[in-house]
This record gives C-alpha cells, sequence and structure tokens, in this order.
C-alpha cells in the first residue's frame, strides 16, 4: 500500500479503537468517509494523478475504502455491545429485594382496637363467637333475665323490627340487638362448657349525640366453667386492661352495679387523671365495662345447671376504649368517613398487633 494509504488506515484504526462511545466514532466515521472527510478528500484528487499510475491508485484507494468501512462497521458494533453491556450492569433488577410498599389506605381505628381485643383474649384462650345484628327479643332480652316489663328494657333504647313473616303480625318480636350479651345465649346454647368466648360486634341503640350513636360496637367476653370465681374475672380483666392500655400498673377498681343477667355485678373503673385525661395513677377513676358471674337463671335458661356450672361474663364498648386509648374526644368522627380524621388515626395495614406489655 502506499505510504499516505497505510498512515490512514493506521490512524483511522487508532482513531477508532480510541473511540470510547457511539459519539466519538460518528467523528470518526465523518473525518474518514464524510463528504470531506479524509479519503474522500483522497478519492477527489484521483483526478490530478498522472494516467500511467491513476489505475494502480484507484484501485488502493478502493481496497482502503472497503477496508475502513469494514474496521469502522465493526468499531460501531462492538461499542454498540459494550454499552447495551453497561446499561443492563446499570439497571440490574434485584428480583430478590421486598417490594416497596404501595399506598394502600390504613385500617380503621374501630377494626385495629377488635384486632387488639382478639389478640390479647385469643393468648388467654378465648375463641371468637359471632351472632345476628337482628335479634330475637328472647335472646337480647328474656333469656338474659330481662322479661317483657323488666324496668332495666327501659335502658335500652331498642330498636324494634316490624313483623314480618307466616303468622301475619303474631311473630316473637326482633331487634336490632342492644348489646352483644345475646351472644352468651348463643354460645352456651351452641356448645356445652368449658366455654371461653368473645363476641365482638354492632349493636343499636336510638341513641344521638355526641357520646351515643345509634350503631356501636360492643365486646362480650363469657367464660364457663366448673369453679369460675370471682377472682378468675378479676384476673382476666385487669390482665386484658393492662395489655390493651399498655400500662402495666393501671389501676383497676371493681364497683358493685346491677345487671340482670349477672350476680353479682360489677362496674370496672380504671385510674385517670380527670384534668389531664391521661390514663393512669392519677387519682381519678373511669368506668369502663361492665362485669359480673353469670346469672343462675341465666344458665338455666340455656339448659345449663347453675349447681354444676359458674361463670363470669363482661362488655365493653369498643368505641370508648379506642377513645381513652388515642385520646379522641368526639365519637361522631368514627362513623363519618372523612379521609383526614381516617389518615390521623388509622393503622398500618401492614404492621402486626403490637401490644408493649404482652400479655
Ligand atoms: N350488656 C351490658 C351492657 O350493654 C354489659 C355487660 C355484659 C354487663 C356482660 C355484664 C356482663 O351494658
Amino acid at each position: 500500500m502506499q505510504n499516505d494509504l497505510l498512515a490512514l488506515k493506521t490512524e483511522t484504526d487508532a482513531a477508532l479503537a480510541a473511540a470510547a462511545d457511539l459519539r466519538a466514532w460518528d467523528a470518526v466515521r465523518v473525518a474518514v468517509l464524510g463528504r470531506n472527510g479524509r479519503l474522500t478528500g483522497l478519492l477527489k484528487e484521483l483526478g490530478k494523478t498522472p494516467p500511467e499510475q491513476r489505475r494502480e491508485r484507484g484501485a488502493a484507494l478502493n481496497r482502503l475504502k472497503d477496508d475502513l468501512a469494514v474496521a469502522i462497521e465493526a468499531r460501531r458494533t462492538a461499542l454498540e455491545a459494550s454499552e447495551l453491556d453497561a446499561r443492563l450492569a446499570e439497571e440490574k433488577l434485584d428480583v430478590t429485594l421486598p417490594p416497596r410498599p404501595a399506598p394502600q389506605g390504613l385500617i380503621h381505628p374501630i377494626s385495629r382496637t377488635e384486632e387488639e381485643i382478639a389478640a390479647i383474649f385469643g393468648a388467654m384462650g378465648f375463641s371468637i363467637a359471632e351472632g345476628p345484628d337482628i335479634e330475637s327479643d328472647w335472646h337480647n332480652f328474656g333469656a338474659l333475665n330481662i322479661p317483657a316489663h323488666h324496668p332495666a328494657r327501659a335502658d335500652h333504647d331498642t330498636f324494634y323490627l316490624p313483623p314480618i313473616g307466616p303468622l301475619g303480625g303474631n311473630e316473637p318480636p326482633r331487634v336490632l340487638r342492644t348489646h352483644t350479651s345475646p351472644v352468651q345465649i348463643r354460645s352456651m346454647l351452641a356448645a356445652p362448657p368449658p366455654l371461653r368466648v368473645i363476641a365482638i360486634g354492632r349493636t343499636y341503640r336510638a341513641d344521638h349525640d355526641a357520646t351515643h350513636s345509634p350503631m356501636f360496637h360492643q365486646c362480650e367476653g363469657l367464660v364457663v366453667d366448673r369453679d369460675i370465681t370471682l377472682g378468675h374475672l378479676k384476673g382476666c380483666l385487669i390482665d386484658f386492661l393492662r395489655a390493651f392500655f399498655g400500662i402495666s400498673g393501671l389501676p383497676v377498681r371493681f364497683r358493685a352495679s346491677y345487671f340482670p343477667f349477672t350476680e353479682p355485678s360489677m362496674e370496672v373503673d380504671i385510674g385517670w387523671n380527670r384534668r389531664t385525661g391521661e390514663l393512669g395513677a392519677g387519682g381519678d377513676w373511669l368506668e369502663i365495662l361492665g362485669s359480673g358471674m353469670v346469672h343462675p337463671r341465666v344458665l338455666a335458661n340455656c339448659g345449663l345447671d347453675p349447681r354444676e356450672w359458674q361463670g363470669f361474663a363482661f362488655g365493653m364498648g369498643v368505641e370508648r376504649v379506642t377513645m381513652l386509648k388515642h385520646g379522641i374526644s368526639d365519637l361522631r368522627p368514627f362513623f363519618e368517613s372523612d379521609i383526614r380524621w381516617l389518615r390521623h388515626y388509622g393503622a398500618n395495614p401492614l404492621a402486626p398487633v403490637m401490644l408493649h406489655e404482652g400479655v
């Protein structure tokens, strides 16, 4: 090859090797094969070559042109491959990474409290019982020792349902359950003792203001066995309240009261500070739930011999304990679906129920 052509080939090869990316490569290509490129220039000068050398020079230039085209093309393929490799290395997808949590909405504080209550009583060996929201008058009142003209009926602002069915208005009355206590009756009728159940669900009373909603939630508890005493009731509820509120020394007081379906009956109070609203040893007492030993007549109404079986029961308001635990002062937003309130008080659905005091 003629010297100048050899130099062009060597320099182009070097420039191609030095081109680190496709931009630099394209600059080399244009500098050699472009309209003002070096090879293009040499081809243009072919006309000035003495005729006796022109043939040989022309053939050499064409061979060089082919060589350079091949070398340039080869470099492009190599650069494209390495750019792809680099991108693949950089955009590596680690399929073992945990997924990023997508925003998913939150758990309503009522549901969260229900989960916590179930977790605590679950750890104590309780299982979940259920009953219908529409109850027979007998389950809601009669079997619980609240007969038709009992004054305790007046305490419950009951929603009665219109009679429907084949008896043309003579059906036994049905109500929206005013408490979860009918699930006590259903549990005792459904399975023989020993029983250890809680029932969480909706309850209804015709009452509506800042602290009362016509629909609210209760949690009922029932234990029936041969040797159940008031001591079991107290130990169970003290442990529950301390675990639920996360206060290990939470003062708990049992105060004599009256419910038709328990004897003796007790109102349970927890310690708090009336001024600051803080729960604990604040010197004041706050009523939190109702409880007592299952009335012998209630056991008998469910076919259990009260000389053989004894039990305790309790009932508490789910909204009430939620409000106390989280410092919520108004009951109404629980049922208003205000997204700002829900975002503030809602719980992360992926976070497990954590009760710092354990059980
Ligand atoms: N059912 C009662 C209420 O709604 C609470 C309660 C349940 C009391 C069980 C004693 C035993 O007020």
